[in-house]
């Protein structure tokens, strides 16, 4: 691998996963990673993305029937309608105005509390397919927060052996430990296998739903927290950390890590964007 490719990996936590090509399943040991660095080509693609999940991060599905408790979700009788209505344009404009903010304080906005009420509404009601629920969340504020970003440090050192790529990629663990917290997505691994058991017409399609589903999340909760004037910016040093988060914070071993929300206080703005013409992404007919 390319030093440059490798700094740009690890600097950048969604090129740190994704390395492919190699592995065909998920692995998460320090080891295993290892090897995969050293034989296999940085793509675009994610390591995971369209692999079966790895067996041995998921217990075997004891029965084919669904376990969790159902709690009935309501069904309107009339087109849904808010206290306050509000238009398509409401909805595009926190679309709009969500951004990444690297540059956070630990000084939130609003109480903690609120925060994990957004990301629960959020948790709750964004979609998945079959209804399937399989997203999870784990929050971490204050010293479990700088605890993450410290664990994440101590994993990615020996990776990067440069002395002034170390000093890039501490810097940027130094802005993520600089904000108030973390929220970390997952998809339960069970549930996906549960319903590739109960829906094999879809077996192949249940991981990837799952990862979009979880994306949704991520969205969702982004854009909410940025909404109540937070700052945000999303990682994903996954599968690297995902051991170690396991064990700190007794994460389910069917969790399956797939992405980092960091949150604070906003303490600079986001960096310009260019947007390729939208006319060469979009296309309609029949209108
Ligand atoms: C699926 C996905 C993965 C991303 N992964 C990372 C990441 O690992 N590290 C990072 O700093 N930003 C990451 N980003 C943020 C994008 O780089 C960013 O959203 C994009 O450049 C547009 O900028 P904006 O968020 O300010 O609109 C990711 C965004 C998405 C949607």
């Amino acid at each position: 691998m390319r030093p440059q490719v490798l700094a740009s990996a690890l600097l950048s936590a969604a090129r740190a996963q994704s390395i492919s090509a190699c592995p065909t399943t998920r692995t998460t040991t320090a080891a295993a990673l290892r090897t995969t660095f050293a034989t296999c080509p940085i793509t675009t693609s994610r390591l995971f993305s369209t692999s079966p999940p790895h067996s041995s991060l998921v217990r075997p599905q004891a029965e084919t029937t669904t376990s969790k408790q159902e709690i009935p979700i309501p069904t309107p009788s009339a087109p849904a309608t808010m206290s306050t209505p509000i238009s398509a344009n409401s909805v595009l404009e926190l679309i709009k105005a969500r951004r990444s903010y690297y540059q956070l304080t630990k000084d939130l906005p609003i109480p903690a509390s609120r925060v994990d009420e957004i990301v629960k509404e959020a948790l709750l009601h964004v979609p998945s397919s079959f209804n399937s629920q399989s997203n999870r969340i784990v929050v971490l504020y204050g010293a479990d927060h700088d605890k993450l970003w410290d664990i994440t440090s101590e994993i990615l050192k020996p990776y990067v052996t440069d002395e002034a790529a170390w000093a890039s990629t501490e810097k940027r663990m130094a802005g993520f430990r600089g904000g108030a917290g973390t929220v970390l997505f997952f998809d339960d691994q069970e549930t996906v296998f549960e319903y590739q058991k109960n829906v094999p017409l879809y077996k192949d399609k249940f991981p990837a739903w799952a990862t979009q589903s979880d994306a949704m999340l991520q969205f969702a909760c982004w854009t909410a927290l940025e909404a109540e004037g937070l700052g945000a910016n999303l990682q994903h040093y996954n599968p690297l950390i995902d051991e170690r988060v396991a064990k700190e914070w007794g994460v389910p071993t069917t969790w399956q890590l797939n992405a980092q929300l960091v949150f604070g206080g906003r303490a600079g703005e986001p960096g310009p964007k260019t947007f390729k013409p939208v006319e060469e992404r979009f296309k309609s007919f029949g209108a």
